[in-house]
């Protein structure tokens, strides 16, 4: 049995880590830190938080006293760090807060665990996963060969620098002070509890909603679409087999242009509609509810600026050391997350109403353990 602190448990990818930690090692103590910004939500955790299966956590990865607090009391032998702002857009809006929680959050972080480590005589057992992002790499040409571990660091975000600057503190402490971390970068992932701000669920819901649905410039940036489950697979085998000090790459093997993708979100739910007559009823906003194609909505609207064209994952290191090699193909994956969006119409309509947050700061306060 180990002790796990997982921090952005309650966001996209941290929920579906939780329900997959919980899974594979049901004996774990697992401890939930989210500061529960605008893109997190723990409706698919209250069942394990009411049958005491987790311990959730509100508060801020730049809390000192707070991460000293958790160890104190958890012992946390693995550490999983997902806690960051993560969407593009908002950072070319407002990129201190990008600053705050991914640079300073991480050192926060990073620098506690070192500290309760070294008190614990816990080094030489313990583990920190920093889970970063592709977006560090920059943006390649239409005939580069895919990102690997070795690939130079060039950010053009804001968002995607400061993943850099945290990756590179995460690698300083594994130098200079024996911080037994480990690192992965991996590409876009999809899948069920994505925020809808993210290009998938955005135009799930613009399609319903009979809204246009803004491709940005032409359509033709590529990224290499992940599913989230595959991911927390491989977040899993790093934790537990990685090897300290190093950084592994994990992408999809689904290099697909907006374009694409889009067309593909759009044929799937007008085969939805065409398949369950009911969804008509709820949804008369949509093309396909009369019968048209969702297909009309797209819209190519003033591209975001330093947009990266391509992003692609060499991902033979996990699978050549770890065994690790992701399972599902993209348009295999994107149909039972268009159906899971559907089949959870009051979920997104609670995380784009705002109310939902509201909710949760007036029934849990700084800090809950159950
Ligand atoms: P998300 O935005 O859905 O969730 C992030 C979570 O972090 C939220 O629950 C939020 O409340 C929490 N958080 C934000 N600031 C915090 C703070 N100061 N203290 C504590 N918690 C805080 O993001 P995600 O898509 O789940 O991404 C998780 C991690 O994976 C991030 O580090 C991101 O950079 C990385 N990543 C994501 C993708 C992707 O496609 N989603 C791709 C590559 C890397
Ligand atoms: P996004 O989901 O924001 O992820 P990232 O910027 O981290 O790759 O966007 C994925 C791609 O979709 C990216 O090329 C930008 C594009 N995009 C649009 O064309 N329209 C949109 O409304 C959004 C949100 C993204």
């Amino acid at each position: 049995m180990e002790s796990i602190l997982i921090t952005g448990g309650a966001g996209f990818i941290g929920q579906n880590l939780v329900h997959a930690w919980r899974a594979a090692r049901p004996t774990d103590r697992l401890v939930v830190l989210d500061a529960m910004a605008y893109a997190a939500n723990i409706r698919s955790l209250q069942p394990l938080i009411a049958d005491r299966s987790i311990v959730f956590v509100k508060g801020d990865v730049r809390d000192a006293a707070l991460i000293r607090s958790l160890f104190e009391e958890h012992n946390p032998t693995r550490v999983a760090h997902l806690a960051a702002e993560s969407h593009v857009d908002r950072s070319i809006v407002d990129p201190e807060a990008f600053l705050q929680t991914n640079v300073l959050g991480t050192f926060t972080l990073l620098n506690t665990a070192l500290d309760a480590w070294r008190s614990a005589g816990a080094l030489g057992h313990a583990r920190f996963l920093h889970v970063s992002t592709d977006e560090v790499y920059g943006s390649l040409g239409p005939a580069d060969p895919p990102f690997s571990e070795s690939s130079p660091y060039r950010p053009n975000s804001p968002y995607a620098a400061s993943k850099a600057a945290s990756d590179h503190l995460v690698r300083a402490y594994v130098t200079t002070y024996g911080m037994p971390a480990l690192i992965t970068n991996c590409s876009n992932n999809y899948g069920p509890y994505q925020h809808p701000e993210k290009l998938i669920p955005l135009m799930i819901i613009h399609a319903l909603e009979g809204k246009p649905l803004p491709v940005y410039g032409d359509g033709s940036n590529i990224r290499d679409w992940l599913h989230v489950s595959d991911h927390c697979d491989a977040l899993l085998a790093v934790l537990a087999r990685g090897r300290i000090g190093e950084t592994y790459n994990v992408g999809g093997g689904n290099e697909r242009n907006n374009r694409d993708v889009v067309g593909l979100i759009c044929d799937t739910l007008d085969r939805a509609f065409a398949r369950d007559t009911r969804l008509a009823a709820r949804f008369p906003s949509c093309p396909a509810a009369t019968g048209g194609s969702c297909r009309s909505l797209i819209s190519y609207v003033t591209d975001r600026p330093g947009h990266d064209h391509r992003y692609a994952i060499d991902s033979t290191k996990l699978a050549g050391e770890l065994g690790n090699r992701p399972g599902i193909d993209f348009e295999h994956g994107l149909e039972p997350t268009v159906q899971w969006y559907l089949d959870h119409e009051s979920w997104w309509r609670d995380v784009t109403s705002g109310a939902y947050k509201a909710w949760i700061d007036k029934n849990y306060g700084f800090r809950i353990a159950v």
